[in-house]
């Protein structure tokens, strides 16, 4: 069934000119763009979407990241689009993740990974309230 999924190409997409090259591939793969907004993550904001991993040890390092320069936030909707998001983004450290995937392909870091994509249905709707409360 259709569904919606949140989606954010990171502050080291931007840096790098693939913000184009990734969207592209959300595109060609049939999902819908519904809506799009590039901003820069404050403290809080990144306190509460990452408000499972605020106690980890790779979070002051992650938040540094997140915050440190403009992202791209996307609502993506399409049929069973939380997994096939994930799918095409691949697994967490990017000098693990397969070939054929935007990590696998375009990322060496564990936390400077491109994209964030929500996990579950739950998840999907919770970040989709945090980054546009409006809708
Ligand atoms: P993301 O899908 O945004 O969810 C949590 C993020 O934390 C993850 O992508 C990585 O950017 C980062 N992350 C997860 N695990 C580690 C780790 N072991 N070391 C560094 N960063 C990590």
């Amino acid at each position: 069934p259709a569904e919606r999924t949140l989606v954010l190409i990171k502050p080291d997409a931007l840096r790098r000119g693939l913000l184009g090259e990734i969207i592209g591939r959300f595109e060609r793969k049939g999902l819908t763009i519904e809506s799009l907004v590039v901003r820069t993550m404050d403290a809080a904001l990144a306190d509460a979407h990452y408000a499972e991993h605020v106690d980890k040890a790779f979070y002051p390092p992650l938040k540094t990241f997140m915050t440190g320069g403009p992202l791209a936030a996307l609502i993506l909707s399409g049929d069973s689009a939380i997994e096939v998001v994930r799918s095409i983004v691949g697994a967490t450290d990017g000098r693990k993740a397969a070939a054929g995937t935007i990590r696998g392909d375009l990322s060496l870091s564990n936390r400077e990974n491109l994209v964030h994509a929500s996990d579950s249905p739950d998840s999907a709707k919770r970040e989709i309230a945090l980054w546009f409360p409006e809708l």
